[in-house]
């Protein structure tokens, strides 16, 4: 059998094996019938099983030969094609460890459960912000028509590769080589958005981008986690609500949102004031508390550290506005040494008990509201249940 052979023959059993786990929406089997993947992904990296750090390894056709890299391609697996924002030399790809992905071909299920959540018809046109490998672009320029389709990269290199694949793929969208979150510079607005890239908040230029009644599917995420796939309604050119969708997935945080590499001035040993808390850092961890928590805190980072006693302390840090919370296990409970002008713990606590109160509904029970200057995530309703705000992107 020829190489397009298997290719064909493992992309509909690939269908079919989606569909018969139910993550193959209906509208969208056509597409994932007819988009040749491969063309996408000519290599790539995927992780190893080990426990450990996480290692990264190598596929491509000459690593593993045509069927086994045709079969991962063809599976629904993210497929990684760059870290750290540098280009991989692919003339002698090696493992890669200690590196943060920076580019990739999303795990297909998530992609057509988002293009679901677009629901489009055959007139809707759309902008795409994250074009990466080009192929969820290559999904909508099969199911929409290619001329319906703008999609807007920031990375030159990624750009380039994907604008290569999809003429492979026999479509020709319009490719917008930039810094999404400023828009993709159309003289009409989208029926529809997706981004699939994380932001922090929705950039003010993907609202006035989308029509009125269209829909914008994006992911939001802060700097301690992924808040998850929110689906929102553009009302009209002064505001957008919704709802989220989903609680994951955790997308790449768009290039000019990452977390500073600098976690600022740490706090002394004896900095700030301690009191009894009686929520530890495992509310940061847990799926639900750990959302409300982000929520929270929205410019907070955290990591893990022995003390001279050899005991470990979370710690939490907000730059933003200099305050810091140190958690320490204290006999059977635990202990916060919080300084600066906020008590970060404290927007924690406070948080949590709205949440409990309200009976500590699932992410899909929290709205969002965007405005031009101002986002907020809420429970029950937008103008009087508890609320958060978010960090508004900057240039949006
Ligand atoms: C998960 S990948 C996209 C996957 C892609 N849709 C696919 O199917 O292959 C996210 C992409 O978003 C891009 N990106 C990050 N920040 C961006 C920004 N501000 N504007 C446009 N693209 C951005 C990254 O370079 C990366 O290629």
């Amino acid at each position: 059998m020829t190489e397009p052979d298997l290719a064909t023959e493992l992309r509909h059993e690939f269908a079919e094996q989606l569909a018969a786990e139910g993550k193959l929406p209906a509208q969208w089997r056509d597409a994932v019938e007819a988009v040749p993947r491969h063309e996408c992904t000519p290599a790539f990296y995927v992780p190893n099983d080990a426990p450990g750090i996480t290692t990264y390894v190598p596929i491509t056709p000459k690593l593993v030969g045509d069927e086994a890299w045709l079969r991962r391609v063809y599976s629904d697996e993210t497929l990684i094609t760059q870290f750290d924002g540098r280009d991989i030399d692919w003339s002698d790809p090696q493992p890669i460890s200690g590196a943060s992905p920076t580019s990739s071909s999303t795990l297909p299920s998530l992609v057509v459960q988002m293009l679901d959540a677009l629901d489009g018809d055959d007139e809707s046109t759309v902008t795409e912000y994250g074009t990466g490998t080009g192929y969820s672009t290559a999904l909508m320029c099969h199911h929409f028509g290619p001329e319906k389709i703008t999609s807007v990269e920031t990375d030159s290199g990624v750009a380039d590769r994907a604008r290569a694949a999809l003429d492979r793929c026999g479509y020709a969208p319009r490719l917008i080589t930039g810094n999404g979150l400023a828009g993709a510079d159309r003289t009409e607005p989208a029926d529809r958005t997706i981004a699939t890239m994380g932001v922090r908040g929705i950039p003010w230029a993907w609202v006035r981008e989308t029509a009125p009644g269209g829909l914008v599917v994006a992911t939001l995420r802060g700097w301690l986690r992924s808040l998850g796939l929110v689906r929102l309604v553009v009302e009209d050119g002064q505001h957008a609500t919704g709802q989220f969708i989903a609680a994951e997935p955790g997308f790449m945080m768009a290039r000019q949102q990452e977390a500073p590499t600098n976690l600022g001035m740490l706090p002394a040993d004896d900095d700030g004031k301690t009191r009894e808390t009686a929520h530890g850092p495992g509310v940061l961890r847990m799926p639900d508390s750990g959302f409300v928590a982000q929520l929270a805190m929205p410019n907070a980072r955290t990591f893990d550290m022995a003390g001279d006693d050899g005991r470990m302390r979370t710690f939490v840090l907000d730059a933003a506005n200099e305050s810091f919370a140190v958690l320490s296990e204290d006999g059977d409970g635990w202990s916060v040494r919080e300084g600066g002008p906020v008590s970060l713990w404290g927007e924690v606590e406070q948080s949590l008990a709205l949440w409990y109160a309200a009976g500590a509904p699932a992410t899909t029970e929290f709205g969002v509201s965007v405005e031009p200057d101002r986002q907020l995530i809420w429970l029950e309703n937008a103008a009087e249940g508890p609320s958060w705000r978010l960090p508004i992107a900057p240039g949006s």
